[in-house]
């Protein structure tokens, strides 16, 4: 018998939700470290106060069942979807113009993001959060002493690097891809097909999506221009 969680459709409906969610977590999370450009101690209050208390270890692990949650059924969809297809990928060789590159690639696309994400969180939550629980002293080669609620002083460190100021800007451009495509994605999974607002919600993503990309990239650019001119200005 098929349920939400094993017909196709209820898996996409799965991911969906969780999709939703994780954006609203990224709305969230690109808002709070914009404070950073404007003022890195009331961003470092801001830290000290999402720590590691009770609500802010509940919303770590809820925020983490997410992620699993959506990691899970993609590639319970993509595997799905391949054996469906067989060894032949797509019964057809010319590609419909109206599948977007974002829309064939939403898996590869996803694994860069997941990769950064785990790139991420070692360098940050590893130091801060974990760090906090654990009773650890965060490392930062060549900084003598850092809190783990300093998260102006780990941006500051790691975005003075330009390996990482690119790596991130790549990360940010396939986390825009990837809502993009997400969105369109949620509107076809609810049957949504209201050929006049498809185009107008599709444009509506794209903006939402653009103002995560220039939130997280301003943060990354300014750091590394301010690290430029330390000593000089
Ligand atoms: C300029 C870009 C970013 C900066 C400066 C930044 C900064 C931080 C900092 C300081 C923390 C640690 C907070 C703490 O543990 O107290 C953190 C945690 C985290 N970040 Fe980011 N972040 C950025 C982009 C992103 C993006 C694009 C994603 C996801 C795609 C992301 C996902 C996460 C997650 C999942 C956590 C753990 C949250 C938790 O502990 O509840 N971050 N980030």
């Amino acid at each position: 018998m098929s349920n939400v969680f094993t017909s196709s459709i209820g898996k996409k409906l799965i991911m969906s939700i969780t999709g939703a969610f994780l954006v609203l977590f990224l709305l969230f999370h690109m808002s709070m470290n914009v404070v950073a450009i404007i003022s890195p101690s009331g961003y470092d209050a801001i830290c000290a106060f999402l720590g590691s208390n009770w609500y802010a270890l509940i919303g770590t692990l809820v925020l983490a069942g997410g992620f699993f949650l959506h990691i899970l059924f993609a590639l319970i969809l993509t595997l799905y979807n391949r054996k469906a297809r067989g060894n032949n990928g797509y019964a057809t060789s010319v590609t419909p113009k109206t599948v977007s590159w974002a829309s064939q690639n939403m898996f590869v696309l996803g694994l860069i993001v997941v990769l950064g994400v785990l790139l991420h969180l070692l360098q940050f939550w590893y130091n801060m959060q974990f760090a906090e629980i654990m009773g650890q002293e965060p490392k930062l080669v060549g900084i003598p002493e850092v809190s783990t609620t300093s998260g102006s002083t780990f941006i500051a460190y790691y975005f003075s690097n330009i390996i990482f100021v690119v790596g991130y800007l790549v990360w940010f451009a396939a986390l825009w891809l990837h809502i993009s495509h997400g969105f369109w994605s949620i509107l076809q999974t609810t049957g949504f097909n209201n050929e006049i607002w498809i185009s107008r919600l599709k444009i509506a993503a794209k903006i939402f999506a653009s103002i995560i990309f220039l939130g997280f990239a301003a943060v990354v650019i300014t750091f590394y221009l301010k690290s430029l001119c330390s000593g000089c200005c």
